[in-house]
């Protein structure tokens, strides 16, 4: 069903959410009180219902961060060795490739380019690839250029974010285009700014954003409050001394900690929990 639905999510996004594309896509309809919604038989269908509203908040709005995580039983992302191929089954790694065809850039820490080295593209899914943005307000990866993909695979746009202070080192290293360095990124307690990140892409026109990783990076939006989703899938694994997802700060009572709306899917073996961070 998902796989009917899909070129029409996917018109959608293209055009903006806001403005329906000129051609309505086919199983779809929008209204200005509703926005998106299933007609005809899917409209119908409990389960073509339940996986369409996985979707519905993204193309819904115009502008968004969503941040998504796989992670095992025991709240690891990864081995300690960094290894993460892979802790989620194939539904959530398509469901990825999916959220990345509707984003305008994907972003992920200088740990995931310099362990995983991820190419980021959308190649398990009909669908756009979205700029990949490297959050490094440091730096840190001023030794990897040559062997990261996401520099070295010039077929899709990467833009290195950092701060200002680093702006000639980056540019030499890989070209001014490449380059987003902001005034402010790093804090004076040397925390990096998220608002910062998110105001710089937006200034780009790049609004629908997926923090793909790796935990510090979804950490670090999630404590500063930058997330409106975040899809978070747990895999029957355990992984015992790995790398840790999501860590920040918390209140010390129980009845101080955020317990936002959630709605659970099972893709596959896993079980994905769409969490409305607004909530
Ligand atoms: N399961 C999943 O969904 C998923 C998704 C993405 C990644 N991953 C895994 O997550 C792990 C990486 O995540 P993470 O939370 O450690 O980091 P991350 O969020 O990807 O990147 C940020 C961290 O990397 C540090 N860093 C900077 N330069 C580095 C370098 N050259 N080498 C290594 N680290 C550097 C940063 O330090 P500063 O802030 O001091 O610069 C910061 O602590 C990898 O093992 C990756 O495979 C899993």
């Amino acid at each position: 069903m998902l796989d009917e639905l899909w070129p029409g999510l996917l018109a959608i996004a293209a055009t903006r959410a806001a403005a329906p594309p000129p051609v309505m896509p086919a199983g779809l309809r929008h209204d200005a009180q509703h926005g998106w919604q299933l007609t005809g038989d899917a409209g119908r269908e409990t389960a073509a219902q339940e996986r369409f509203a996985l979707f519905k908040p993204l193309i819904d709005l115009d502008s968004w961060v969503v941040a998504q995580l796989g992670q095992s039983l025991d709240g690891c992302i990864a081995t300690r060795t960094g290894d993460a191929a892979f802790v989620s089954g194939t539904e959530v790694l398509e469901h990825l490739h999916r959220l990345r065809a509707l984003s305008d850039a994907v972003i992920v820490g200088a740990g995931t380019v310099a362990i995983d080295n991820p190419r980021l593209t959308t190649r398990h899914v009909p669908g756009p690839n979205p700029v990949r943005v490297l959050f490094d307000p440091q730096l840190g990866l001023a030794g990897g250029v040559q062997r990261a993909h996401v520099f070295t695979d010039r077929s899709v746009p990467t833009l290195w974010l950092c701060d200002a202070r680093w702006r000639a080192q980056a540019v030499d290293l890989a070209g001014a285009a490449r380059v987003l360095a902001v005034p402010g990124l790093l804090r004076d307690n040397g925390a990096p700014d998220v608002a910062a990140a998110v105001a710089a892409l937006r200034a780009r026109g790049l609004k629908r954003l997926l923090v793909e990783g790796g935990g510090v990076t979804v950490s670090r939006f999630l404590a500063q409050r930058a997330l409106d989703r975040l899809h978070l899938s747990i895999a029957p694994v355990l992984i015992g001394d790995g790398r840790r997802g999501l860590l920040f700060p918390g209140p010390e009572r129980m009845g101080d900690c955020a317990r936002p709306r959630c709605r659970v899917y099972s893709l596959g073996g896993d079980r994905l929990w769409d969490v409305d961070m607004r909530s």
